[in-house]
């Protein structure tokens, strides 16, 4: 009888990872293909021909815990039919939660391998020993375990990437589940994170994105004690030589600090865009939220921000119906968001995440009305968006090529410094260059233009 090893076994097998939720969880799933492709695996586009299917969840709302049930229910006739030959793992923030984990156990116990966010690292040793012993893996972590190091990744793009900074978050906003699931506040060692930017950039990168919930309260040490916050971090980043654009996501207003701010205005490759989340308008829905800023607080950042680097684009992230919301609150975050006027925003219905203080508030917004208000909120900002586009027409914008347009045949898309979406018409072979194009027309999410001379 011929014998097949492990070895043989993997090589044989394609995965799939489905991703719900942010671009933290974008990355993981980047990190696990990465670290599966070492091993041996093929990664395939296709989940329904794929023999390991992976979700990597997200527990943000509650509209993602049910897509992802929904979704992971549709396998169970393949698992049924396929047995040991389909392997089913689920990953991610919700399976930082002992309900969901339960849930899990109860409804869907033919799941092969469950695990968290703290030691997604694990992924290949949880399959060998699936494969090994034939039997179901679960193992979820608590944040006590540190920062895993060198970790491959498998990019989406060539041309730029998402780089880890810190993990979790110490905020506890009383509406949100990412301090339970992500853990407190990790940072990273600058000189580990200059190193990854340095190799990423001899493999191609011009751009990167600074990942962590709260990126403002980096407090980086490196190994001989020194200090390093955020602001110091991306100037010893603009350092490295082929690196052209930093980004970075998610600020919270509390600790923008004057230093970072001044960045904008002295650091050429720090890009000209902050994703600055209000959350709402109202000082008192904010005081309930724990966000620790007011109303004016905000505006005055805003402000700063624009002396600092007038073409600088803000978007934001804004809950409608937070327990308690009033008409008049509601009114008071319309206002302040046509005093910001917003590049873009992300609106959210308030969605109740069991464990959170405000999800035992007794004073919840009627489903009618929070849709109400927040069909008035998206006019609004569309409104913004649209008028922030037009300004650009006549503008010549450098555009990162990402590659081939999604939304017009024979355009490429890309973004300015500023993040914004660019479709344009061009030669061949412009992916990855960062290129001069004249804007010629703006619609509400994005740009339209024509290469442009250097
Ligand atoms: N309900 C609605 N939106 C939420 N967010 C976080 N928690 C909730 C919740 N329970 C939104 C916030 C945050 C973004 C990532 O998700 O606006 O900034
Ligand atoms: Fe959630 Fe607030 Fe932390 Fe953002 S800052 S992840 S909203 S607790």
């Amino acid at each position: 009888m011929e014998e097949t090893n492990l070895t043989d076994l993997i090589h044989k097998k394609t995965f799939n990872i489905t991703t719900f939720g942010c671009q933290m969880n974008e990355h993981d799933s980047e990190i696990m293909a990465g670290m599966l492709i070492e091993k041996g695996y093929e990664q395939t586009a296709d989940r329904s021909k794929a023999d390991i299917v992976i979700f990597n969840t997200c527990s943000i709302r509650e509209n993602a815990d049910k897509r992802f049930f929904g979704t992971l229910g549709q396998l169970k006739h393949r698992k049924e039919e396929e047995g040991d030959a389909f392997t089913v793992c689920v990953c991610g923030c919700m399976m930082q939660q002992q309900h969901i984990i339960d849930q899990l156990k109860s409804k869907y116990p033919w799941v092969d391998v469950v695990y968290g966010t703290h030691n997604l690292h694990h992924l290949p040793e949880l399959l060998d020993n699936l494969y090994e012993e034939k039997k179901k893996q679960l193992e979820i972590w608590d944040d006590a375990e540190g920062i895993v190091e060198n970790l491959p990744a498998k990019r989406l793009f060539k041309h730029k990437s998402f780089v880890n900074i810190m993990y979790g978050c110490n905020n506890f906003c009383s509406y949100c589940i990412v301090p339970y699931t992500r853990g407190r506040e990790r940072s990273r060692r600058p000189e580990d994170i200059v190193s990854e930017v340095r190799r990423l950039t001899l493999d191609g990168v011009k751009e990167v994105t600074l990942l962590g919930q709260n990126v403002n309260s980096y407090k980086g040490q490196s190994a001989s004690g020194e200090a390093a916050d955020f602001t110091d971090l991306i100037y010893m980043l603009a350092e490295i030589e082929g690196l052209e654009r930093i980004r970075f996501m998610t600020s919270h207003p509390k600790d923008l600090s004057d230093k970072l701010i001044e960045a904008f205005r002295t650091c050429d490759k720090l890009c000209k865009y902050i994703h600055l989340p209000v959350q709402a308008g109202s000082d008192k829905v904010l005081k309930e939220m724990n966000r620790k800023y007011t109303g004016q607080s905000y505006l005055e950042l805003v402000d700063k921000l624009r002396r600092a680097c007038p073409d600088i684009a803000i978007s934001t992230d804004i809950i409608v119906g937070f327990p308690g919301e009033t008409e008049s609150d509601f009114e008071d975050t319309l206002n302040l968001v046509r005093k910001v006027g917003y590049d873009s925003a992300f609106t959210f219905l308030y969605s109740v995440r069991q464990g959170t203080p405000a999800a035992a508030r007794e004073d919840q917004v009627p489903e009618e009305v929070k849709h109400e208000r927040f069909n008035r909120l998206v006019e609004e900002i569309n409104s913004s968006s649209a008028e922030k586009n037009k300004a650009y027409i006549g503008r010549v914008e450098k555009v990162l090529v990402d590659g081939v347009s999604r939304n017009r045949d024979n355009a490429y898309e890309g973004r300015t410094d500023s993040f914004k979406l660019v479709n344009f018409e061009g030669p061949e072979g412009l992916e990855g260059q960062i290129v001069p194009v004249r804007i010629t027309g703006a619609n509400t999410f994005s740009l339209v233009g024509q290469l442009a001379e250097e």
